[in-house]
């Protein structure tokens, strides 16, 4: 009876994130025994279904990784089993009351511990997390909440958010994701730099010319036009996922690993920037083009946006850090939908006097020594240096000294969601983010995402017609004020 219970309740277990991310990630971390002994899944949501349908349609879900395949279908029927489903209203403390006594039963009277998972659109976060809070948190246990993004729209809409939260939850109950800090290439940035002799001393404008931060993705909005539309590339990655990475990469030595402490750091560095100007952003749109005789829609095409709209699929933007140890240094930031690849580029500044200069040939990079970590897909880590073409001449070449992840690890690599998750059910807070944290964010981005909506008729006159490059309307272009490009 002293024994603990978890149970995990699925808020908007029909939804696409629920189905794609956090039923199989549960499982994952059943597979490999993460889990407590004690635990329940329930799968809350407003249409009518069995516990079987609940199951059958989680099970769609499952797999396996390559290197874990025994017992998979047992593991997964074991599974499925500890899998319920309530239907219920997401504003209904009656509904949740209901959800309540369920949870009770399978806790049998031990310590209960309570996780839920908002998988639900923001106009009812609010509802929900009253409902939960209200009529069914744990009464000897803990009770926490795993909210998704949108945190709001911008300053203004984030703070009211945050009020309302904390009107029926502690800080510390609420868990804010980011799934990029779970990804093991973004975790291994701070062990990459603090563990490592060799970086430490080069991180800061002595040495380094400026960071890229690079999302790009190979397929559209598909499906998602609806809630995309509304925010854009810049509150979809830029304001989170690209900004998370950047303090990260950015901040100071934290006193130790724990979470307070490091989300300290990030917090610093985050008040130490300029809010983005205008004049160092640059927005597109993809558009419909043809790659190997395939068609691909552009993004008006997609029946949920308006044919009219304006929202950009493509952002490039400079940001920079007024501290001593980043002053001046171009943070570059570039994100698209329709396009390829994740990664971070650091490039280095060149060596001073370098008696190679004339042995480099045409290359007009001059040998530029980068750092670059893929964070997805096909995860690796590189650094470019410069070593000589064997031969009885003398020229240069850059070569990839390279850590490739499946080359070293024959591991597959856990998906973020699993790492979230379990800190989660841990207590442990470090990958997720504080409320002044998500202040600080939108502080940066909220002045030049209102110029922008702002001056919306001005965009789509004069810039549409700028120009059609790869499939890609550019609304605006502009270079950084450092006169770097953005690549
Ligand atoms: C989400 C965005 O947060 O991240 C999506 O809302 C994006 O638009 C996704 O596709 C990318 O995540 P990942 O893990 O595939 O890089």
């Amino acid at each position: 009876k002293n024994e603990s219970t978890v149970s995990i309740t699925v808020v908007g277990a029909s939804g696409d994130l629920a189905k794609k991310k956090i039923f199989p990630a549960l499982f994952a971390l059943y597979y490999e025994d993460c889990l407590p002994k004690h635990f329940t899944v329930f799968g809350y949501a407003r249409s009518k279904m069995t516990d079987a349908e609940l199951r059958n349609m989680v099970s769609k879900t499952l797999t396996c990784r390559i290197d874990k395949r025994e017992n998979c279908s047992e593991k997964m029927d074991q599974f499925l089993k500890r899998c319920f489903y309530h239907s219920g209203q997401y504003d209904s403390q009656e509904n949740f009351t209901e959800l309540d006594k369920k949870l009770k039963e399978h806790e049998g009277g031990r310590l209960s511990n309570r996780l839920f998972y908002l998988s639900i659109p923001p106009n009812i976060f609010i509802d929900a997390v009253k409902c939960a809070s209200t009529s069914a948190s744990s009464a000897n246990g803990w009770t926490r909440v795993i909210v998704e993004k949108p945190f709001g729209r911008d300053s203004e809409s984030s703070a009211a958010l945050t009020k309302s939260l904390k009107q029926y939850l502690d800080e510390e109950q609420i868990f804010r994701i980011d799934h990029y800090l779970g990804k093991e290439l973004v975790e291994n940035l701070s062990v990459l730099r603090f563990s490592n002799l060799i970086f430490e001393p080069l991180w800061s404008r002595q040495y380094i010319r400026n960071v890229q931060l690079i999302f790009s993705e190979d397929f559209g909005t598909e499906g998602r036009g609806g809630y995309f539309d509304h925010y854009g590339i810049i509150r979809d990655i830029m304001q989170n996922h690209l900004l998370q990475i950047l303090a990260l990469f950015a901040m100071e030595t934290p006193v130790s690993l724990d979470a307070e402490d490091i989300r300290n750091e990030k917090v610093k560095v985050l008040r130490s920037m300029r809010p983005i100007r205008l004049e160092d952003v640059v927005i597109g749109q993809y558009k419909s083009h043809i790659k190997g005789g395939i068609t691909y829609p552009a993004y008006t095409d997609d029946k949920t946006v308006p044919k009219d709209s304006l929202t950009p699929t493509f952002a490039a933007a400079a940001l920079f850090i007024d501290n001593a140890r980043w002053d001046g240094v171009p943070f570059l930031m570039k994100a698209g939908k329709a396009l390829h690849n994740k990664r971070i580029r650091v490039q280095f500044r060149h060596v001073p006097g370098n008696l190679y200069n004339r042995n480099f040939g045409t290359d007009l990079d001059r040998g530029t020594n980068e750092l670059v970590i893929r964070v997805q897909p096909d995860e690796a880590i590189y650094l470019k240096i410069n070593n000589k073409v064997p031969g009885l001449g003398m020229r240069l070449d850059h070569s990839n000294l390279n850590l490739h992840y499946a080359a070293r690890y024959s591991k597959e690599i856990p998906d973020a969601y699993e790492r979230l998750l379990l800190d989660a059910i841990e207590g442990e807070r470090r990958l997720f983010i504080r409320s002044d944290e998500l202040d600080a964010a939108w502080s940066l981005f909220t002045p030049v995402l209102k110029e922008l909506e702002e001056k919306r008729l001005f965009l789509s006159t004069i810039h549409m017609v700028v120009g059609d490059l790869l499939g890609l309307t550019i609304f605006q272009q502009d270079t950084t004020s450092d006169g770097e490009t953005l690549g």
